[in-house]
């Protein structure tokens, strides 16, 4: 049978397209490691100037037989905004040259910098995260298990506890995406008004509550995560405390919980919980990609939801109590975001 016999040979061509695009797609990714791996936005940055191909590979000292890859990586990664390829003759030298110079996006891929997205780059592609998604097929049919279970054989988090330096790895990678948000929080700080207290959930070492403690320091925040997370950790100050426990269990009471990268259904089952303890606002930090076309178009969307305060609300039912960016995600949009497929390995 001939499922495309009525198709013409040039439609027949476009669907090949499509298919090749996103079999291929995990090539993006892995150049995007590459790059990391030849601390390629490093160099740049110290080089301080575009860079040319000739500057580059001495700089790494790659063999010339590598010297095109090189070549390949730098000009997918500028199609990819990376970076910027700027052209110039130099020395009234009539062949053009080109050099490459950082964009925003190699900018955040520095390392050591106050904003770096380096360890949560690192952190992402890594192959013990990168590498569950090979089991999305098998883990369809394990009733109740997240990909890790499937992909580690065991929950992330007791996988972490038993691999104290992946946990440090980990955490690293959070650390960088919550240094992010002090952009988002210094102008809209107005979500935390009328608040006393806050506990951030699965709070992990605490990065963000501790930014928002060093900008509010009136505010009490409570870092609440695993035992084995936050066994060795104390706040600098009385506003400031960690606290262990399941947040399936219980949640330390505070005015407010804070859910940062703290994927759905844990958060539905919190919010549930917190309905119940009397917790009356729910102060969500999400990055929110584009809009479903495949553009590169990244919006950042954190929604600050809170939802009804006689303690019997419908949880699905949030209004909105602040947002910040174009617009807050009321899940909709959830089949076009790529962290809608993030939301299951955990
Ligand atoms: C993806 S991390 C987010 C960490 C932090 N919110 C951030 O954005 O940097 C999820 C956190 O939830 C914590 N976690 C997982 N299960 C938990 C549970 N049952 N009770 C409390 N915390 C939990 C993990 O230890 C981890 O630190």
């Amino acid at each position: 049978m001939d499922l495309l016999s009525e198709c013409k040979a040039s439609e027949v061509f476009e669907g090949q397209v499509v298919v090749y695009k996103h079999m291929h797609a995990y090539i993006d990714s892995m150049c995007l490691k590459w790059c990391l791996e030849l601390n390629i936005a490093d160099i740049i940055h110290k080089h301080g100037q575009p860079i040319t191909l000739h500057d580059l590979v001495s700089t790494l000292q790659v063999p010339p037989s590598k010297i095109s890859g090189v070549h390949r990586l730098m000009r997918h990664l500028a199609h990819n905004g990376f970076f910027d390829i700027i052209r110039f003759h130099d020395n009234n030298n009539e062949e053009e040259k080109e050099a490459y110079a950082l964009t925003v996006a190699s900018k955040l891929l520095v390392k050591g910098t106050q904003h770096s997205l380096a360890p949560m780059t690192k952190g992402a592609l890594d192959p013990t995260v990168s590498g569950a998604y090979h089991f999305l097929g098998k883990w369809t049919f394990e009733d109740n298990l997240t990909l890790f279970d499937v992909s580690l054989g065991t929950n992330l988090w007791e996988f972490f506890s038993k691999n104290p330096s992946r946990l440090s790895f980990f955490n690293e990678s959070m650390i960088s995406d919550s240094q992010m948000l002090k952009l988002g929080l210094k102008d809209h700080g107005a979500v935390f008004e009328g608040l006393e207290s806050i506990v951030d959930v699965g709070g992990g070492n605490g990065t963000i509550s501790k930014i928002i403690n060093a900008m509010f320091p009136e505010l009490k925040c409570i870092v609440f995560d695993l035992p084995h997370v936050v066994e060795n950790l104390s706040g600098s100050n009385n506003n400031l405390s960690f606290v262990g426990g399941d947040m399936f269990h219980s949640i330390p009471h505070a005015d407010a919980i804070l859910l940062k990268i703290v994927e759905c259904t844990s958060r539905r089952r919190t919010e549930a919980a917190c309905l119940d303890i009397g917790v009356s606002a729910t102060i969500l930090m999400e990055l929110q990609y584009g809009d479903g076309d495949g553009a590169a178009v990244t919006r950042l969307a954190k929604r600050y939801a809170r939802h009804g305060l006689d303690g019997g609300g419908d949880v699905g039912a949030r209004m909105s109590l602040r947002q910040v960016g174009d617009e807050a995600c009321d899940g909709s949009q959830c089949a076009t975001c790529p962290s809608s497929l993030q939301e299951f390995v955990l």
